[in-house]
């Protein structure tokens, strides 16, 4: 075996697999000492292209590797791994970065045996069924949603089938009570720190009772007392409650089975500073029975991990659902809608949701909330409200569908409400209100009862829009997005909630095809990547067939795939050909009509009907791999107003179209204006002084927005660039992966010095990391190996000395820079 390292420097590529392949299994073996050998070759082969000189660089790598520490070889990641170091400049969370170097060992762990086990699935023919129903599946989101099905289906446990789980499940000893506070989305909110509250802490959490009226005249917290006071069970459903949650391992008392109040010792969470969890731990660790005031967003974002809290808030929020009463009316509630948007006598299917903050006490509340002074940019709390009806035509509202407009009419300015709803109508919405629908016996319910039947009325919903500002509206988006349901917001922005409730999944899009197998490794490395974080939503924009094995693949590994044909299709194809003959430079942009019009993909984001649902959607080529969790907010505040794009090779104007920040509404409000220049086009798709193809024509139509704000260079890191140990996103622009390695077989490099150019900076410490996500790949740990190799600083000392150092600006020559866009666009 080594000598077929030492011996097989030309050897097929196969044979090298095998040999990686078997002494990675040997965890004494010396033979990756053996292959290091392979390198010193390439290297000095490298070397000898340069004209440098040979006898001496070899006489001194020699010397370097017979005297180096070797690392152990089997090790993806190094402990010294600059990812340790993550987390200053960009704040990322404290939980989130700890580990993240194990957490990527034992992910390739995970990765060895999840290929065993699909292997092994795969041998046996029975996945074939299942696999097509998925498929169909995911296609069937794309298309409207008729009225869920969430709410009509009610298992209901019995008390017997609860005891049975309760039994499993003994409540532990040191419990905690809590409060709830404020409005509807709030106290539902307070349940869930609750519970995360008293799981950080190890204690049994005590049901809360809840509150009838949770208005806020102030900024002051509201608490339930005396008449105010109702039974969780009088609001949810408490068995379906407790069972659900027991089902997740979480075990609650009700109040009659705690200890008696006067057993607690009372805390009040103001008093504990910024680390509530810490401190009740280390402070209050010896009491048995504690009692909190309401923990609503007491703890900070340092304190909740998304990882293991995630799994919990949904564990909670899913398990909360109406009682009997509420129920029976957001099934009255929802059938009246129906009934009223009837056209031609026959009642609506289904009706769209519109959430609307326009009362008064909402625009004093934007006022205050707007200008806080603490430098955090709060910019899109009422927006485009009085402009709704334009915002519905960019989210794609239909007015064949009837449209509930909730909000709380009572504190509405009557000429604000007559504007708003006026334009609605001359937009030809079919417009129903509360007034219009609120069952007779519901006018005396209790301000939460009426505001939980509206939820849920927005839970069964085609289509829910919101104000993203508002917690109400943010947590019935979270909540249908996590039931594959549509939502949107329509005040632009972010979701301020977010930090507090670290669920929210960043869409994340890619076009894939299934005819570029030898570019599948890449795209798994970068699902698995994103996967291994877990706050992007990914959506792959497919083209070709879905039974093929990257198809099946993207499917099993959770990637909801869009098939979308754009409708420029055919005029994009003619404007390319037309200038085939003259414009030979450019000829590779059209030889596959299927990968140029693939390339050209992205600019339909604002149109593909899944998509339609999204603000800002994160898109990316296939050939990069995520380092660190993302969330919107990372992008920094003020978000882009349209697309956001990084550099290319050079730094400097126009921009790279590989990773686009996109600002969907924007985009969408543009798109015929966009298409219409894309389309007027007389060169052959090449965009003079702006470049080739979509990358041309999208920093062309939006030059302006592009260069006033770029997008950070850490969501579009490239290998051939410093190291930088913050970036959240790699892209192996230019060479792949693949072609690193050949170059260091071969010498050649189809990338002018690029390939020196990732070998002298960074390529190696990604390659490192990012082998972790494909250990199938025996190649791609080959290559890993040969830089484990490279990036001992002496080695690297000696390579850069006897190579020279190329400026950066050298690596693509000048007048090559052109070519050099244009083969990126169809790699
Ligand atoms: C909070 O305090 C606990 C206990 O003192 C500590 O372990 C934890 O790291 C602290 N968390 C934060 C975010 O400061
Ligand atoms: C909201 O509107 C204000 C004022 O017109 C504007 O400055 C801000 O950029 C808008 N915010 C968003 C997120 O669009
Ligand atoms: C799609 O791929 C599958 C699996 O490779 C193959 O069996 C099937 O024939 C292909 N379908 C088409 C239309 O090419
Ligand atoms: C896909 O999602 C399901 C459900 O969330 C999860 O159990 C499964 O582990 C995921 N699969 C992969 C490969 O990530």
């Amino acid at each position: 075996m080594g000598r077929m390292c030492v011996g097989g420097f030309r050897a097929s590529r196969e044979a090298r697999a095998t040999t990686r392949t078997s002494f990675r299994d040997r965890s004494d073996s010396t033979s990756p000492s053996r292959c290091s050998q392979t390198t010193l070759r390439a290297i000095v082969n490298r070397a000898r292209t340069y004209r440098v000189h040979l006898l001496v660089s070899a006489i001194l790598l020699g010397l370097l590797y017979l005297t180096w520490p070797r690392s152990d070889g089997l090790r993806p990641i190094r402990t010294s791994d600059p990812t340790v170091a993550l987390g200053t400049k960009w704040g990322g969370g404290v939980g989130a970065d700890e580990g993240s170097t194990s957490a990527s060992t034992s992910l390739r762990r995970k990765g060895l045996a999840e290929h065993k086990a699909a292997a092994a699935a795969a041998a046996g023919s029975s996945s074939a069924p299942s696999f097509s129903t998925k498929v169909r599946e995911e296609i069937h989101h794309l298309a409207e949603q008729s009225l869920q099905a969430i709410l009509r289906t009610r298992f209901s446990p019995s008390r017997d089938d609860l005891a049975r789980m309760l039994q499993s499940l003994p409540p532990k000893q040191p419990t905690l009570r809590f409060k709830v506070c404020n409005g509807f989305a709030n106290q539902r909110l307070s349940v869930v720190y609750g519970v995360l509250l008293a799981l950080r802490l190890g204690r049994t959490p005590v049901l809360p009772v809840l509150m009838r009226d949770g208005i806020q005249r102030t900024d002051a917290t509201v608490t339930a007392h005396g008449a105010n006071r109702v039974p969780f069970e009088e609001v949810y459903d408490l068995d379906y409650f407790l069972y659900k949650l027991a089902g997740a391992g979480i075990r609650l008392l009700e109040p009659h089975e705690a200890p008696h109040p006067s057993a607690y010792t009372e805390v009040s969470l103001g008093s504990l500073g910024s680390n509530v969890s810490g401190s009740l731990a280390t402070t209050y660790g010896h009491l048995q029975h504690l009692s909190i005031d309401c923990p609503l967003f007491r703890m900070t974002p340092a304190e909740i991990n998304q990882r293991t809290d995630e799994p919990v808030i949904w564990a909670v929020l899913d398990a909360m659902r109406p009682a009997a009463l509420p129920f029976s009316y957001v099934s009255r509630m929802q059938q009246a809608i129906r009934h009223l948007g009837a056209v031609n006598g026959k009642a609506a299917t289904k009706y769209n949701f519109l959430h609307l903050r326009l009362e008064n006490d909402w625009v004093e509340h934007c006022k205050r909330w707007s200008s806080i002074p603490d430098g955090i940019v709060r910019d899109n709390c009422y927006n485009n409200t009085e402009t709704i009806d334009v915002q519905l035509r960019l989210f794609a509202f239909s007015t064949d569908v009837p449209l509930y407009v909730a909000s709380y009419w009572n504190d509405v300015d009557p000429e604000r409400a007559n504007n708003v709803m006026g334009r609605l109508v001359d937009a030809g919405y079919r417009v129903i209100t509360s007034n219009d629908v609120f069952p007779e016996a519901m006018k005396n319910e209790d301000r939460e009862i009426r505001a939980l039947v509206e939820y849920y009325v927005g839970f069964g919903a085609n289509r829910f829009i919101g104000n993203s500002v508002s917690t109400f509206a943010a947590l019935a988006l979270l909540e249908r997005r996590h039931q594959k349901l549509w939502a949107a917001y329509y005040n632009g922005g972010n979701l301020p909630v977010v930090p507090y409730l670290p669920v929210h999944k960043l869409p994340w899009v890619f076009t894939y095809n299934s005819w570029s197998a030898k570019y599948d490794y890449m795209l798994k490395a970068a699902v698995r990547s994103a996967a291994h974080f877990n706050t992007l939503q990914p959506y792959c924009i497919f083209d070709g067939n879905t039974s093929s094995p990257i198809g099946r693949w993207l499917v099993d590994n959770n990637v909801t795939l869009i098939r979308h044909v754009p409708r420029w299709r055919e005029e994009l194809l003619r404007k390319a050909q037309s200038r085939m003959k003259d414009n030979v430079q450019h000829s590779h942009l059209y030889k596959n009509p299927d990968m140029l019009v693939s390339t050209f993909q992205r600019v339909d984001l604002p149109v593909v009907p899944i998509l339609d649902q999204y603000t800002y959607v994160l898109y990316t080529d296939a050939d990069v791999y995520f380092r660190r969790p993302i969330h919107l907010d990372d992008f920094g505040l003020p978000l882009p107003r349209s697309v956001s794009m990084s550099y290319e090779f050079a730094k400097m104007f126009p921009y790279n179209a590989g990773i686009i920040m996109a600002n969907l509404p924007t985009m969408r409000r543009n798109y015929k204006a966009f298409l219409a220049m894309m389309l007027d086009n007389d060169d052959g798709l090449y965009y003079p002084n702006y470049g080739p193809a979509d990358q041309g024509i999208i920093n062309k139509f939006y030059e302006h927005d592009l260069r006033n704000q770029m997008l950070n260079q850490a969501f579009n890191t490239k290998p051939y660039n410093d190291f930088d140990p913050d970036s959240f996103l790699i892209h192996f622009h230019g060479p792949k992966p693949h072609e690193y390695l050949s170059y260091l077989d071969t010498g050649n490099c189809d990338f002018y010095s690029v390939c020196e150019q990732g070998f002298l900076k960074s390529l190696c410490q990604y390659v490192m990391e990012w082998q972790a996500y494909i250990p199938e790949e025996s190649a791609m740990l080959r290559l890993g190996d040969l830089c484990s190799w490279l990036t001992n600083p002496t080695v690297t000392a000696v390579f850069q000395k006897r190579t020279g150092l190329l400026a950066q600006t050298q690596a693509v020559p000048h007048d090559k820079r052109t070519a050099f866009a244009q083969r990126q666009r169809l790699a």
